[in-house]
């Protein structure tokens, strides 16, 4: 596989490759998924959670992304490293360029910042500089005080015209790359052929460009309820059709089933 770079990303788009994406917090895991043909690697805020034990991506800070970033990017190999701006950490134009700058200089090669249309000069600023951006709609982890819960996003008319709206002037600012989470599978169809840039999805559909999971969801490593548009691939068809069940496997049958359409299913979206 060659290094893959946003030209990587809007090329598959065009024909119309799904493109994937895991999350990873260490080497380890980087070289796990990069091994296996995944196109993106998520150094997600999502290890408050799955590594520190936090209930909730609140208390990560920009050191524990910059720490989790330089493991990451030393055994990223070919895939592409995207490293999440952590909640409060750019509220405002200088905050957002200053914090990221350090997330590239420990190895992201583009930062994920959650949020909508406020978030255009933020984004424009980054691209000036160098930097470019995914920003994260729908379900935003970081705001969950105020969304009152992870709940599915733009079920009504209101919200999903707001995020489409959103969508088409993020676009515009400079953003690289969306990314929508827990929305309804009809507005990802309708925001993904909305814009030209690449749309990455979790929990909205099938119609996205690519996909993304976190790892050890996906891995079955996580204790407890799973959302709805987990699956388990360490018993999926293609894990277990060699016979091991190894996360080796796992992370190959995630990256076939996705570039061949089987994942996610209807049961894994929203309506
Ligand atoms: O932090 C994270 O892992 C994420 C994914 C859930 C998309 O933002």
């Amino acid at each position: 596989m060659a290094k893959v770079t946003l030209s990587t990303l809007l090329e598959m788009k065009k024909s119309g490759e799904k493109f994937t994406c895991l999350t990873a917090y260490d080497s380890t895991h980087a070289h796990l998924v990069s091994s296996q043909g995944v196109d993106v690697i998520l150094v997600g805020d999502s290890l408050g959670n799955v590594c520190q034990g936090q209930t909730s991506t609140v208390p990560v800070t920009v050191d524990d992304m910059c720490y989790h970033t330089r493991n990451v990017s030393m055994k990223a190999g070919d895939a592409m490293v995207m490293s999440d701006l952590p909640f409060a950490s750019y509220t405002n134009e200088q905050q957002a360029l200053t914090n990221s700058t350090r997330l590239m200089q420990a190895g992201a090669e583009m930062v994920k910042l959650e949020g909508e249309a406020w978030l255009v000069p933020i984004v424009s600023r980054l691209r000036e500089q160098g930097i470019p951006s995914c920003v994260h709609l729908g379900l935003t982890p970081q705001s969950v005080h105020v969304l009152g819960g992870y709940k599915v996003q733009g079920r009504d008319q209101a919200r999903a015209n707001a995020m489409i709206e959103a969508s088409i002037a993020l676009e515009k600012a400079g953003a690289a790359i969306l990314l929508l989470e827990c929305v309804p599978s009809a507005l990802a169809r309708e925001i993904t052929r909305a814009v030209q840039i690449p749309v990455i999805g979790i929990g909205a559909g099938a119609d996205t460009d690519g996909q993304v999971l976190v790892i050890y969801d996906m891995l079955d490593m996580t204790p407890g309820r799973k959302p709805k548009f987990v699956k388990n691939f360490m018993t999926a068809a293609g894990a277990m059709a060699a016979g091991q069940g190894s996360v080796q496997q796992g992370v190959a049958a995630y990256v076939k089933e996705v570039k061949d359409g089987t994942f996610p299913g209807p049961e894994h979206g929203f309506e």
